[in-house]
């Protein structure tokens, strides 16, 4: 086998159909079941997308209000959860916090292994409504404040807030928050995506390609890369001090985080969405010095190198301005991503091959275990 054969991290390489979005390379587009990603943002709430990356279709008035009811009557966790959530070490990492929440519930229900289309839909909606109140406990316990009961009362995004910081804040943060939910949901072969893919593929269960699929999130190359945006910015201060920062980064080899990304090589079609929606933030807050920063790193980095943003340097910044704490970015996006997962999980269980690729070995040749081993 040559090396031109090995197709090192997979790039560019075809594994298999879906029909829940499609990603454009050449147009750096991206549609959610044939409608255009920045257009739902525009017109719909994250309830709505969440309904249509399931069942293909947007909801109708009367199935978008069946929905969002079962939903607010799934949000409570049970309590030994809350009790396992605060028995965790304080600094615990976030995401090893949301993974063993999602262990936890399916070690806790009989039915976890139960597969079709029912089954499937039970566990998606119960970790799509829990995830919310697992990162809120998790914020808040961290801030030694006791959880914030959900609220029937209140939409998804509103209800995240409330929990998190038992208020809701003015309507144009609810909204930019919700946008950023449409806008994280779903994003077809990305590694955690097919991370929970491989998973299903052995035929295990639905709450074991979730956590795994949180692991491969967590890292900065991915899913990670919100926090380490917002971190990158703080250290960076200033918008004068952006173009220094760069090149020392650049003289040591660093990722740049929040630019690039494996498909989209002119630009993400996420991005100018998640852009209004953070200087909606900066409005709202008054932050201008971070928008400045924002704007000369941004012109500073695309010129010298001609490599774009991704979704992630938007959101962190606009994160950081709805009051996130930064290390809650990236459980955020597992709060979107686990309608994408999991729709990604149902499809593979429709059409099921085991993902087993091969290996090309480079190691020693074949040998005799020696009698004598000193
Ligand atoms: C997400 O896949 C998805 O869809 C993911 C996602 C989703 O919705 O699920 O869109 C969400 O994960 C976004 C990506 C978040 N990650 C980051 O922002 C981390 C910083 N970005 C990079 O490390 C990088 O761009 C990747 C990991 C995103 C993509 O990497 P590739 O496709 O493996 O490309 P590469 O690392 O081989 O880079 C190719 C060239 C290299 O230069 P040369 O060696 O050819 O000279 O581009 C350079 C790289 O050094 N490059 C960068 C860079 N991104 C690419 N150089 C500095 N900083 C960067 N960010």
């Amino acid at each position: 086998m040559s090396e031109q054969d090995i197709k090192k991290g997979l790039a560019g390489v075809v594994v298999d159909t879906t029909a829940v979005s499609k990603v454009v390379q050449e147009t750096n587009s991206l549609t959610y079941r044939g409608y255009p990603v920045q257009e739902l943002a525009a017109a719909c709430s994250f309830e709505e997308v969440a309904y249509l990356i399931w069942h293909g279709e947007l909801p109708t008035r009367a199935q978008l209000d069946e929905f969002t009811r079962s939903e607010r009557d799934k949000r409570e966790i049970d309590p030994q959860l809350v009790d396992l959530l605060l028995s965790l070490p304080r600094d615990s990492h976030p995401m090893h916090v949301v993974q063993t929440a999602v262990a936890y519930l399916g070690a806790v229900d009989p039915h976890a292994d139960e597969t079709g289309e029912e089954a499937n839909r039970r566990i998606a909606e119960r970790l799509y409504a829990q995830l919310p109140t697992i990162v809120a406990i998790d914020h808040r316990r961290r801030h030694g404040l006791d959880p914030v009961a959900p609220s029937k009362d209140l939409g998804y995004a509103a209800n995240f807030f409330h929990m998190v910081f038992d208020e809701v804040p003015a309507e144009e943060i609810v909204r930019a928050f919700d946008i950023s939910m449409i806008l994280y949901a779903e994003h077809s072969f990305n590694a955690s995506t097919f991370t929970a893919r491989v998973i299903t593929s052995t035929t295990s269960d639905m709450y074991s390609a979730v956590a795994g699929a949180v692991g491969a999130l967590k890292g900065p190359l991915h899913g990670g890369a919100n926090e380490a945006v917002m971190a990158m910015l703080e250290e960076v201060g200033t918008a004068d001090r952006a173009s220094e920062w760069i090149d020392r980064a650049l003289a040591e080899k660093k990722k740049i985080m929040g630019f690039g990304h494996r498909v989209y090589k002119n630009g993400d079609s996420r991005v100018p969405t998640m852009r209004k929606a953070f200087e909606s933030m900066v409005e709202v807050t008054g932050d201008t010095q971070l928008l400045d920063l924002y704007n000369a790193f941004e012109e500073d980095f695309v010129g010298r190198k001609g490599i774009y943003p991704n979704l992630d340097y938007p959101s962190g910044p606009a994160y950081h301005l709805m009051g996130f704490d930064t290390e809650q970015f990236t459980p955020i996006f597992v709060m979107a991503r686990i309608t994408g997962w999991t729709a990604h999980i149902m499809e593979q269980q429709a059409a099921n091959a085991l993902i087993r690729p091969l290996s090309a070995y480079d190691g020693q040749e074949q040998r005799e275990v020696p009698a004598d081993r000193g």
